[in-house]
């Protein structure tokens, strides 16, 4: 069952089409990660799925409501991380729940949010006095204080330590095995491949990918040679063996690994060098991401500009 349905998602500012025909369903219960560059469109879309921008066309539907039209009874069953938050810091931690959980009909006990985010020893601390990455754990438990059935995180850790970072997985795990439904926004791939049961890849507004991390690994069906060489080994011979050697790293990607390791041990064997670091693998999600060649996409520019509908 679609919680959150788009179709043909288009939104303009001025001559930029930020969001460029983006469809997507996200059904119950799932964990769907939106990967993607810096000005892809990420917090445009999710922006107009909390009801927080407008959109020039498409439909947008979550939770059966249309998010540009629905008032209170919406933002009642959605919880939301902005990517850039504005918390009141002269409150304490704990009056900041209490402030933003009040308008929520089912509001989880502040306390044990705290301890979920791993803030519980700075309930009473104002908000101002806490470090970047404290201030992003409150605004993580300020999205999960309503016992929203629809999470909206936008860079959720961002920030975060990296132990931190593992205990916000464990968080999001939990809040799925609770039948959360979560859109999140993150540019670290580990994150993604981690919590999310799909990942779309947008681009210049557009989608250019979805499916499982495990899809989209496979998708390529090669295989990751890489190893090491020592310092000053002449590596002339690894080139037209598909090699790309970088300094002493040396990676070969291949649709046939048996023969390629072949070739790269018979060559290792002839030239008297050791190949250190050897492994073998898939493409990760980062290489596969990074194939998409996504840096240098920019957004297209609209080419006719028909009315827009309330810039934000
Ligand atoms: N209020 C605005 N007015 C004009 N242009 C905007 C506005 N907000 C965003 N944009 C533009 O829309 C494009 C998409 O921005 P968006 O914030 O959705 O990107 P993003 O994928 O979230 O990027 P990031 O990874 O940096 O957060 C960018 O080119 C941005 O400059
Ligand atoms: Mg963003």
């Amino acid at each position: 069952m679609p919680v959150i349905e788009i179709a043909n998602l288009v939104k303009r500012y001025g001559e930029l089409t930020a969001v460029n025909g983006v469809s997507l369903e996200i059904n119950e219960g799932e964990v769907f990660a939106l990967l993607g560059p810096n000005g892809a469109g990420k917090s445009t879309v999710v922006e107009i799925l909390e009801g927080h921008r407008d959109r020039t066309s498409g439909d947008v539907s979550v939770l059966g409501l249309d998010p540009g039209k629905a008032g209170a009874e919406y933002r009642d069953q959605i919880g939301i991380v902005l990517q850039s938050s504005g918390i009141e810091d002269e409150l304490s931690v704990l009056e900041a729940l209490d402030v933003y959980g009040a308008s929520y009909s089912t509001r989880r006990d502040p306390m044990e949010v705290l301890e979920l985010v791993g803030l519980a020893d700075r309930a009473q601390d104002r908000v101002s006095q806490l470090s970047g990455g404290q201030q992003r754990r409150i605004d993580l438990a300020l999205g999960i204080i309503g016992t929203p059935k629809v999470l909206f995180l936008d860079e959720p850790t961002t920030g975060f330590d990296p132990s931190a970072r593992r205990q916000s997985w464990e968080l999001i795990d939990g809040l799925r095995d609770l039948g959360t439904t979560i859109l999140l926004t993150t540019h670290y791939m580990d994150e993604a491949q981690h919590l999310a049961d799909r990942v779309g890849v947008i681009v210049g507004g557009e989608i250019a990918v979805i499916g499982t991390p495990a899809e989209l690994m496979d998708a390529t069906g090669d295989t990751v040679v890489r190893f090491q060489v020592p310092h000053g080994a002449n590596t002339d011979g690894l080139r037209p063996l598909g090699a790309v050697v970088e300094g002493i790293a040396v990676s070969c990607r291949t649709a046939t690994p048996t023969k390629t390791l072949h070739e790269l041990t018979s060559w290792a064997l002839a030239q008297g060098v050791e190949l250190f670091d050897l492994t073998v693998s898939r493409p990760s999600l980062e290489d596969v991401y990074l194939q998409l060649a996504v840096s240098d996409a920019q957004p297209s520019p609209a080419p006719d500009m028909p009315e827009t509908r309330g810039q934000q």
